[in-house]
């Protein structure tokens, strides 16, 4: 990866989100009762304060590599400056087909891929499409945050089995997972590999899962962002591996992790056949289009960027080495080692309140990761650092880790 370009991101907004209690017009209940991702509040508690550094999101300290950026500022000197298709320009639409072929994922038609404007967009859409409210949504946990909320904004009932570490490693009780997933249910939503904790599904247990949902008629929303950060090698499984066109298989995925371009909000849908034209009409009235110059940059992406996504992926492998073993020496922290993703999700012994300690490891110890409250109650007791950071920065967020533990302890 080319470090020149190395940059911190920069923190912008308020550095207190906390909302006034002066009577204000109110949202509907559902809204107004939204909590706030504890991620960005941590960072967010960060803003102003000098030499922090900042392990919370999840993306890299480099920026996007040249080649992807210079193809959208040719993009934009064309002229590229004007709506598109909602679902997406045709040549950026085949190339995403194109490139789930070489992948070796089952062969998928263009009507199937609508490009959205980032993962999270491609969520909404899928969500907006198929949820109403009262309906009953399962996910595994701890879980990204916004896997929770995004379908909380359908004011739908989420509930899942909590994962579990098994011999160091986060893995799914396939049978709890199956028990949870009733005729009641309407969807399953499933992260492998899975943030915060790097946990994966195998090829064996998708079948399990596809089957039991065919069965009881439960749609699969299959969050693909990490899909490429696998650190045994190749490609993770997917349930588009598996699906026929006509089964309710949703799969997300975005360039923002594998091609480092998280602030250009790129992503895409493969959605069942019948269902693109659909959820095109939809986005219309939710995002209209994504940009056509970010679209020319995510077409260069995947046709020239395969040696940069390997190039990461030894990296980030490195990186989650170093940091497991670094940490794991510590008394008191426990370092799983993430089969995928980009995260260490480690549990502080006698940790109470992850939340306090994040606020503190910002203020007193000039790190900032995110706290496992963060990702449902089962992360209680745990942190997640993002390790897609180059390796000097990652040196010193280690030791000022180290050094405020051996201090203050966990609480
Ligand atoms: C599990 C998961 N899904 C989706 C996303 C969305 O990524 P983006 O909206 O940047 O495409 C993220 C980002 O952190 C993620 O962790």
């Amino acid at each position: 990866m080319d470090r020149t370009q190395f940059r911190s991101p920069r923190l912008t907004g308020s550095p207190s989100t906390t909302r006034p209690s002066i009577f204000l017009p109110e949202a509907r209940p559902g809204i107004q009762a939204i909590e706030e991702s504890l991620i960005r509040v941590i960072a967010q508690s960060a803003v102003g304060v000098e030499d922090v550094i900042g392990l919370w999101y999840g993306e890299p300290d480099a920026v996007t590599p040249a080649f992807i950026t210079h193809a959208a500022k040719v993009a934009l000197d064309r002229g590229e400056t004007f709506y598109t298709a909602n679902d997406g320009i045709p040549p950026l639409r085949a190339a995403i087909a194109e490139y789930q072929t070489r992948l070796g994922r089952a062969s998928v038609t263009v009507d199937r891929i609508v490009v959205t404007s980032s993962g999270t967009h491609a969520l909404n859409m899928a969500c907006l499409a198929l949820l109403s409210p009262g309906d009953r949504v399962v996910v595994p946990r701890p879980c990204w945050p916004n896997l929770v909320g995004i379908p909380s904004l359908s004011g739908t009932q989420v509930t899942g089995p909590s994962l579990r570490l098994v011999d160091g490693l986060w893995r799914l009780d396939l049978q709890e997972l199956l028990a949870a997933l009733t005729p009641q249910t309407r969807m399953v939503i499933l992260n492998a590999p899975g943030n915060p904790t790097g946990w994966m599904l195998s090829r064996a247990e998708q079948e399990v899962i596809l089957a039991h949902c065919r069965q009881h008629g439960i749609w699969i929303l299959a969050d693909d962002v990490y899909d490429r950060l696998v650190f045994s090698g190749g490609v993770a499984p997917s349930f588009l591996d598996l699906a026929t066109p006509q089964d309710r298989v949703i799969a997300v995925n975005s360039f923002s992790k594998s091609w480092a371009m998280t602030g250009w909000r790129l992503g895409w849908l493969t959605v069942p056949h019948g269902l693109g034209p659909v959820l095109a009409s939809m986005n219309e009235f939710v995002m209209s289009c994504a940009p056509g110059f970010v679209q020319e940059a995510g077409i260069v992406a995947l046709r020239d960027g395969e040696p940069f996504v390997q190039g990461i992926v030894g990296h980030y492998r490195e990186a989650r080495d170093y940091v497991a073993d670094r940490l794991g020496a510590v008394p008191g922290l426990s370092v799983p080692r993430a089969e995928g993703g980009m995260y260490a999700f480690f549990r502080v012994e006698g940790c109470r309140d992850s939340l306090t300690l994040a606020r503190n490891l910002v203020h007193r110890a000039g790190v900032g990761l995110a706290p496992g409250r963060a990702f449902g109650r089962e992360g209680e007791g745990y942190m997640r650092l993002c390790f897609a950071v180059g390796r000097e920065r990652l040196e010193q967020a280690c030791a000022r880790i180290e050094t405020y533990l051996a201090t203050h302890g966990p609480n």
